[in-house]
């Protein structure tokens, strides 16, 4: 198959087709360099450019100041959950969780192994279908940070704007909506995310760290489990998984130049996102969004179908539509629409399409 498909995956998902393609042009050589970037050591001059452009396009679309460090690390979101409270969760402190999914959930249980933890918020009394209300939450002032997941993938809820939790560290898990729209990075103690959504291939996790926050890491951490040896050492530490960051950087360079920064980007997410939650609105309960009108994700579209016989013919059907990808999570079932930045709204129309055929002829 040489056609490409509309790919709804939640992740590793679609990347920008002139990414794709610098990435195809460049694979034998890069530019003056000879050789592929999947064989230059990461402490040459060819390479050494391409983290450095990585960290300045990213400091770019995010305004991220001096006060912050930005590493470029492995071992996904996942080595994020316990790498947060290994370092920044001292003996004899607490660290606040908000649980609005799945995702918040394992967060909270790998940092159960490393500290202290409190629960300052949970949804699961309404599976998991809104954020908390300011006033819902319950946190403690001396908290060492309070966690939470901006974006929880599985089951389609977003925070519009970050919870408010005063002189706290607020922590974000923001893997699968980071740069989606600009962030006030100032707010935050540490926002990670895994690239695999909206920022490259699977293989490098960002971490945006206060670089005051560096002075909690342990120097008995084992050396890769600390932010602050990564720091202190460019993400050089070890090597860093080179052709993920390359990647990482043509796909910032592209939000820059070709959509115009991350205004404009969550413009067109928000555009995206209205076409596909107005024909569920529409639709009269034919598809039964899981979210909360006000708490729906941009990025990950979640409903449900009337039968399970219906949505098995749903995902097949729209698959001979080049749709693919839209079977919900294993764990909550119906459909998951995955529209990250790289999504083009073609794709997002055609299957608002498809879904308001479908649901003429099944309805
Ligand atoms: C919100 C969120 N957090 C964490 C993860 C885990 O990321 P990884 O597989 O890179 O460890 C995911 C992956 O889908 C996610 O969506």
């Amino acid at each position: 198959m040489t056609q490409r498909v509309y790919n709804f995956s939640a992740g590793p998902a679609v990347l920008p087709v002139p990414v794709l393609e610098q990435v195809q042009r460049e694979m034998l050589a890069l530019p003056g360099v000879g050789a592929s970037i999947l064989e230059i050591s990461h402490r040459s001059g060819a390479f050494l450019p391409i983290i450095e452009d990585a960290e300045k396009n990213l400091r770019k679309l995010l305004s991220i100041s001096d006060d912050y460090a930005v590493l470029f690390l492995q071992g996904g979101s996942r080595l994020q959950f316990s790498m947060v409270p290994m370092n920044l969760l001292g003996p004899g402190q607490v660290a606040d969780y908000i649980l609005t999914g799945s995702w918040g959930n394992d967060a909270l249980k790998e940092a159960k192994k490393a500290g202290e933890t409190r629960i300052a918020w949970d949804g699961k009394a309404g599976n998991y279908d809104r954020v908390p209300r300011r006033e819902e939450l319950n946190l403690e002032p001396q908290a060492a940070y309070v966690h939470f997941t901006s974006n929880e993938t599985i089951q389609g809820v977003q925070f519009a704007a970050e919870p408010e939790v005063g002189d706290v560290p607020l922590v974000c898990d923001a893997s699968s909506d980071f740069l989606h729209r600009p962030l006030p990075v100032h707010k935050y103690g540490l926002i990670y995310a895994c690239a695999q959504k909206n920022a490259g291939p699977a293989g490098v996790t960002v971490v945006i760290i206060r670089k005051e926050l560096l002075k909690r890491s342990d120097p008995k951490l084992p050396g890769y489990l600390s932010y602050d040896v990564h720091a202190q050492n460019g993400s050089m530490w070890n090597t860093p998984p080179t052709f993920a960051v390359y990647v990482l950087k043509l796909v910032a360079e592209w939000l820059l130049s070709e959509v115009g920064g991350l205004e404009a980007m969550h413009a067109r997410n928000k555009e995206k996102a209205r076409l596909l939650y107005e024909e569920l609105d529409r639709s009269g309960g034919f598809y039964a969004g899981h979210a909360r009108p006000e708490c729906r994700s941009l990025m990950n579209v979640t409903f449900r179908l009337p039968s399970e016989e219906l949505t098995t013919q749903f995902v097949s059907e729209a698959k001979k539509r080049n749709l693919h990808e839209l079977k919900g999570h294993r764990s909550v079932g119906g459909i998951r629409a995955s529209i990250y930045n790289a999504m083009p709204l073609a794709g997002v129309e055609a299957l608002r399409d498809f879904m308001e055929e479908f649901r003429r002829k099944n309805g």
